[in-house]
Formats: structure tokens, C-alpha cells, sequence
């Protein structure tokens, strides 16, 4: 995770963002914060990179890479404003002991990228393309499932899907998303492989419910996704809601803020 000393909204680079909106630093600071200390209360480890000023995306550590098996898919950004975040991210990477193979496509790491089950589910349609889909595909061996996004409110995958189950789930695990944020042939590929998936509404989207991290059993969710954590209730998970509304300005909630470093 970044700390999100350095941000705000300078530029929009999504329907999220706005010239008009003023981001509060001091309550952005106390919400992430709170996040980390609510994944070490539930026993995940947290490991943060430095911020960079004139980086004010960087909190957005998901969009970095992606990380399977240990091995480390970088990022290439679409944005001109975001691409200098790459080799920051990198810096860490191998600091950390880890090769980074750099995508030579447009590619948001974990943004568009998402491991459920056997699959990574892969988005495309405002940045990450399905050029880069393939060199996932090649560099992980692990089948990649292209989806393609229609609503630019979700122009990431992860503001309309994420994995409940753990990846290493050897039944393939299974999913929450918002249908209508994909094109008619990704909806049905999405409902032949995810048969028992969640299914959630335009409200709980458009609250970053679906921009959640789930342990397999926790699932931190943002609180005002207040159907989708009755559905996750229901199903036996325990929501944990954990409010980062300052950054829904941004366009990102908790996934966002979170790369997972799955070993
Ligand atoms: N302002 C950032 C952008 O538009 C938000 C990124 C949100 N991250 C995510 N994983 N969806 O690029």
C-alpha cells in the first residue's frame, strides 16, 4: 500500500474525478490508515511503498502489477500522468527480492487483472487492451479470460468484480460483480464460469462495493454498499465495511489501494 500523502484530484482521467471536487488529505491519511490497521487486526500483512509527490495516483498500489505465484507482471499505464508510478513500483519490486517483466502494452495490473479460481479474469475497453491480456496469459501459463467493460463509470475490472473465494481455492472459487458494466458476450461468459456468483446491484457498484478484498471469509467492503453486504452475510462471509469515501473521488476504494502479493 502507498500512503496518500501526496493525494488529490489533479486531473481526470475517469467520470469519478472532477475539476469541482476538493479532496480532504487529513481524513484520506485517517481513512488509509484505518485500513491497514483493520488487515492486520484480521492477520494480513501490510508492507507500504514511499509516496511521490506530483504522484497523487500512487495510492492506487493495485494498478502497480500483478502478482501470481511470485512472479511480478508490471504496469504500463494508459494515462501519461500515471506512467512515471511504474518504475516507483518497480523500486519496491526489487528491493523486495522480486524480477519485474514489464508489460509492452497498455496494462493496469491489478486494476483490469484478476485472479478467481483457475483463471485471471482480465479486463479491456478503456486501458488495459487485450494485447496485454495475452503477455499475462504467456508470462503467468494460467488461463486468461477477457471480459470486455462498456460503462465508463467501471472502466476498471476491479470496480465491477472481485474474487470472494482465495485464490488457491483448488474448486476455482467464486465471484461478486455488477453484470451491466460488461458487454452481452462477457455477461455470459461470466455467468457459464461463475454459476454461484453474487450478483450485485447499480447502487452497491456505484459505491465501490465490488472495489472490495475478500481473505476468503473477510471481505472488506465499503460500508455504503449496503445490499451487497447483506448478500455477503447471507452467503456466510463476515463484511468487514471499512470507509474510504475519499477516495471514491478519485475513482478507487479499498481494492484499489491494495496490491495483493500472493507468493
Ligand atoms: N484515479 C485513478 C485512475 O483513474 C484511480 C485508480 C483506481 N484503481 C483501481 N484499481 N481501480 O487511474
Amino acid at each position: 500500500m502507498c500512503e496518500p500523502r501526496y493525494f488529490d484530484v489533479h486531473y481526470a482521467i475517469n467520470p469519478w474525478m472532477r475539476d469541482d471536487v476538493r479532496v480532504d488529505t487529513a481524513l484520506a491519511l485517517a481513512q488509509w490508515q484505518n485500513l491497514i490497521d483493520t488487515y492486520r487486526a484480521h492477520g494480513h500483512t501490510v508492507e507500504t511503498v514511499p509516496p511521490v509527490p506530483g504522484l497523487p495516483d500512487m495510492v492506487f498500489a493495485a494498478n502497480s502489477a500483478l502478482v501470481v505465484a511470485g512472479r511480478v507482471l508490471g504496469s504500463n499505464f494508459h494515462a501519461e500522468q500515471r506512467r512515471p508510478e511504474s518504475a516507483e513500483y518497480e523500486t519496491w519490486f526489487k528491493a523486495a527480492g522480486y524480477d519485474v517483466h514489464h508489460p509492452a502494452s497498455v496494462c493496469e495490473g491489478e486494476g483490469d487483472l484478476v485472479p478467481a479460481g483457475r483463471y485471471v479474469l482480465a479486463g479491456s475497453g478503456f486501458r488495459t487492451t487485450r494485447a496485454a491480456h495475452d503477455e499475462a496469459q504467456e508470462f503467468f501459463g494460467v488461463p486468461v479470460i477477457g471480459l470486455r467493460l462498456v460503462d465508463p463509470y467501471f472502466y476498471h475490472l476491479d470496480t465491477a468484480l472481485f474474487a470472494l473465494d482465495d485464490p488457491d481455492d483448488p474448486d476455482g472459487g467464486t465471484i461478486a460483480y455488477y453484470p451491466q458494466a460488461f458487454s452481452a458476450g462477457s455477461r455470459e461468459v461470466l455467468a457459464r464460469l461463475f454459476p454461484r456468483a453474487v450478483v450485485a446491484t447499480r447502487d452497491d457498484a456505484m459505491a465501490f462495493g465490488l472495489n472490495s478484498v475478500s481473505d476468503g471469509r473477510h471481505v472488506f467492503v465499503a460500508p455504503q454498499a449496503t445490499g451487497l453486504i447483506a448478500q455477503l452475510d447471507h452467503r456466510g462471509y463476515v463484511p468487514v465495511p471499512v470507509d474510504l469515501s475519499e477516495f471514491h473521488k478519485a475513482g478507487g476504494g479499498i481494492k484499489c489501494c491494495t496490491q495483493e502479493i500472493r507468493s
